[in-house]
């Protein structure tokens, strides 16, 4: 197992990224992340740690007026099939205040090391009224022993680093950047995450009823 940082890592697993969900965990979290997205008709969205495109990609789709991708990994940004491309660290961002009507982060924000500066600065960028969108790794997945790991074309496994965020701790996250919680959901095995692949009897076996994806969906007011 290699411990590459997070940056070289992702920009390795860049080739074998499609923007779109590839695995069964990643179907269920867009399915809980698309039931909470408001109607982005006419809005200026941010895809927020972009990866290769896949929310920004949806966000175009269902008419929103411009969509910037940003993320930190070059390897990611030259994959996203996104007009607006800008490479940055998600808790540094350099737009101006206000510049956003929704904001949408896709399995990306266990990897700021500060939460509240994360918060922060997604909380900057949005106008007033408008919502945040995002999904996180399940600390509770964490703790029962779940990586979040990939295989590259060579066969090397890398695991990311990532830290374990409580539901609390992004709450009081939020309150302290003026955000107001809207929405909740979470991704359980056996029940949001349901569909058969290889391995899935055994998998759903060991560890049935764990939430694996938390997402929330915050106000600016
Ligand atoms: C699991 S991928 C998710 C990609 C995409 N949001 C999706 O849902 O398909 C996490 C992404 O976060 C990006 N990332 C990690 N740390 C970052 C940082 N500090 N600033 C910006 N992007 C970052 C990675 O490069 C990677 O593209």
């Amino acid at each position: 197992m290699s411990s590459l940082a997070n940056e070289a890592a992702y920009d390795l697993w860049a080739e074998d990224y499609p923007p779109l969900p590839h695995n069964a965990l990643m179907r269920a979290e867009q399915a809980a992340m698309l039931a909470l997205m408001p109607d982005v008709t006419g809005r200026r969205a941010l895809d927020l740690a972009c990866g290769s495109g896949r929310y920004g990609l949806l966000l175009q789709e269902r008419g929103a007026r411009f969509v910037v991708g940003c993320d930190l990994s070059a390897g990611m940004l030259a994959r996203a099939p996104l007009a607006h491309r800008v490479r940055a660290d998600m808790s540094r961002l350099p737009f101006a205040a206000a510049s956003f009507d929704l904001v949408v982060s896709g399995l990306a924000v266990g990897h700021a090391p500060s939460l509240d500066a994360w918060m922060a600065e997604a909380a900057r960028v949005l106008a007033g009224g408008a919502s945040l969108v995002y999904s996180d790794f399940h600390p509770d997945a964490t703790r029962a022993g779940m990586t979040r790991s990939f295989t590259d074309a060579d066969g090397q496994r890398h695991e990311l680093l990532h830290a374990l965020h409580d539901p609390k701790a992004h709450l009081a996250a939020a309150w302290r950047a003026g955000l107001v919680l809207e929405a909740r959901r979470e991704v359980r095995v056996g029940q949001e995450l349901c569909e058969t692949f290889t391995g899935s009897e055994s998998f759903y076996a060991r560890w049935h009823g764990l939430a694996v994806v938390l997402v929330l969906r915050l106000f600016k007011p």
